[in-house]
């Protein structure tokens, strides 16, 4: 927890006056949100794009004004979690089942900086189940789709009841093992019909700020 709250702290020292950012999802960047919050409660003039319904209470609570992303159209930067991160800052996300507005929102910024604890860091993604958005409309028959790239996956749950993103679609967290090419996993996987959008970042992230429990915070870019 202690790393977690420094990372998402520093990160939140590259927000300057003016700025229109966007806002992350995840227990990593709540601590980054409760930091703008404070922020702007000092007198910071920003503008923020949430990437999930719960950003959107956290940060609409701590006082921070929201804005659509049609109506900014870009972003200065976003700081956002990530449940893996390679060594060529390509990540997996979606553990929270927000990664279809992370990606979007992701897309339209200048610089994303993810913030993450030591725990995040691995040498290939994939031990991390890809989260994979799905319609409902007939999500068996996209499961047996994607599952001809030899993974093997499950529906998520919570409550013993299928969970329903923001967007009012299903995931799929899917086990491919070692992902040894992530671009091409990612756009193979959005090809297929009924797939909606997969967790894997490429070539995205700019700024890694990982947080150690040893206290000490460590800035990759
Ligand atoms: C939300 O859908 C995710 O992409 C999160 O950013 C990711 O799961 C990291 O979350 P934590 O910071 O809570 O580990």
């Amino acid at each position: 927890m202690k790393a977690k709250k420094l990372t998402g702290e520093r990160a939140a020292e590259y927000i300057k006056d003016g700025m229109i950012i966007g806002l992350g999802t995840g227990s990593t960047a709540y601590y980054a949100i409760k930091k703008v919050g404070e922020m702007v409660k000092n007198g910071l003039k920003i503008k923020a794009v949430p990437t999930s319904k719960e950003t959107a209470k956290l940060a609409a609570a701590e006082g921070i004004e929201l804005v659509e992303l049609s109506d900014v159209k870009s972003l200065d930067l976003t700081i956002d979690g990530a449940d893996e991160v390679d060594p060529d800052f390509n990540l997996i996300k979606g553990g929270g089942g927000a990664l279809l507005r992370e990606k979007i929102v992701a897309s339209a910024t200048d610089q994303l900086i993810i913030v993450v604890d030591e725990s995040k860091l691995v040498e290939h993604l994939g031990a991390f189940p890809l989260p994979v958005e799905v319609t409902p409309f007939s999500w068996q028959y996209t499961q047996q789709m994607i599952e001809k790239f030899s993974c093997s996956s499950k529906i998520r749950k919570e409550n013993g009841e299928i969970f329903v993103t923001d967007n009012g679609n299903y995931i799929l967290d899917c086990d491919f093992g070692k992902i040894e090419d992530p671009v091409k996993i990612a756009v193979e996987l959005n090809k297929l019909p009924g797939v909606v959008e997969n967790g894997i970042f490429a070539e995205m992230a700019e700024i890694i700020v990982v947080g150690y429990n040893d206290g000490h915070i460590e800035v990759l870019e």
